[in-house]
């Protein structure tokens, strides 16, 4: 027979115990260049589960052919060090070799991959990058198979990923919990991304404008203003003020369904991406009336 350990804990020690039974694994998919968005996420897994692992890979699938995954910021140690002060338990940092996966393997179907359903990526990010929300929704069922968590920690920054995650889960019946965690922001407003490195510091000023147009936009939904055309027309305004800022698009959506909304019933997303000058920007709020 194999040997046993027994633990013998005193009262005094009852947090100890239960988090000791408790051996839920929280993981915080990320592709690294880690900053407060991310380790709000790890302190939030850190909070609910007994072990937490971050993964950092900068995954080829999700990126198209013109855009920045050579440039895409590559700081492990640095990453190691922030995530060892978080209290992480390990960090999963596979190569592309390891996962199996290159560039264009989507485009080109050269992987299996999980397909969401067209009406959630034909919109929103879905319509300027092809093949991103594939990349995405494959590689994070790849991570989640691999770990193997009880739950797995996204932000509500990427509003649309957030959904195609939660739809992924629900269709494929993985079981793990999906845990939205609140957008991150500088004292600005600018929503923390690790893309946000690209700006200068002029370009982060002006990127600051993305969260007026939210928050205008908050403000007249509070009033009681329910109108999709006019709501979006509130960031339109806001947003034409900074005339490097280029919208790509402002769109008002269900949260869940993605479906564009004419009008807020019970609650809408509203989202917004903007191209300024080499970097791309997105940010969105919830509007609800609770
Ligand atoms: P990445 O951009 O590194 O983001 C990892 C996680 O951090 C995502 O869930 C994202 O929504 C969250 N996040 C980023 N900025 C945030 C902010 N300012 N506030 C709150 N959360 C924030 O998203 C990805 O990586 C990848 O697509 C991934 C899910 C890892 C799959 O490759």
């Amino acid at each position: 027979c194999s040997e046993n350990k027994l633990t013998v804990f005193d009262g005094l020690v009852f947090d100890e115990m239960t988090s000791w039974y408790r051996t839920a694994v929280g993981l915080v998919p990320t592709m690294g260049g880690l900053h407060e968005g991310h380790l709000n996420l790890i302190a939030r897994a850190r909070q609910e589960n007994s072990t937490v692992i971050v993964s950092i890979f900068v995954n080829p699938l999700q990126f198209g052919p013109h855009e920045d995954y050579q440039r895409y910021p590559r700081t492990l140690e640095q990453d190691r060090l922030l995530c060892e002060q978080a209290g992480v338990d390990a960090i999963f940092a596979p190569t592309p070799e390891e996962m199996g996966v290159q560039q264009n393997n989507i485009q080109e179907s050269k992987v299996t991959q999980v397909i969401p359903p067209s009406a959630m990526i034909s919109g929103l990010c879905g319509r300027s990058r092809l093949g991103h929300f594939q990349g995405v929704a494959t590689i994070v069922t790849k991570l989640l198979n691999l770990v193997q968590p009880d739950r797995a920690y996204f932000g509500q920054k990427d509003g649309q990923q957030l959904a195609v995650v939660k739809r992924l889960v629900a269709d494929l019946n993985l079981p793990v919990d999906i845990v939205a965690c609140p957008t991150v922001r500088e004292p600005s407003g600018l929503a923390l991304s690790s893309r946000n490195q690209y700006l200068t510091a002029q370009e982060k000023e002006q990127a600051t404008v993305l969260y007026r147009g939210l928050q205008k936009v908050e403000a007249a939904f509070k009033a009681g203003l329910r109108d999709s055309s006019k709501l979006i027309a509130i960031a339109q305004q806001e947003l034409a003020k900074v005339s490097t800022v280029l919208v790509e698009y402002i769109e008002l959506v269900d949260p869940t369904t993605l479906m564009y909304l004419e009008k807020i019933e019970e609650e809408g997303m509203l989202a917004i991406a903007a191209r300024l000058g080499s970097t791309r920007l997105i940010d969105n709020t919830m509007l609800r009336d609770r």
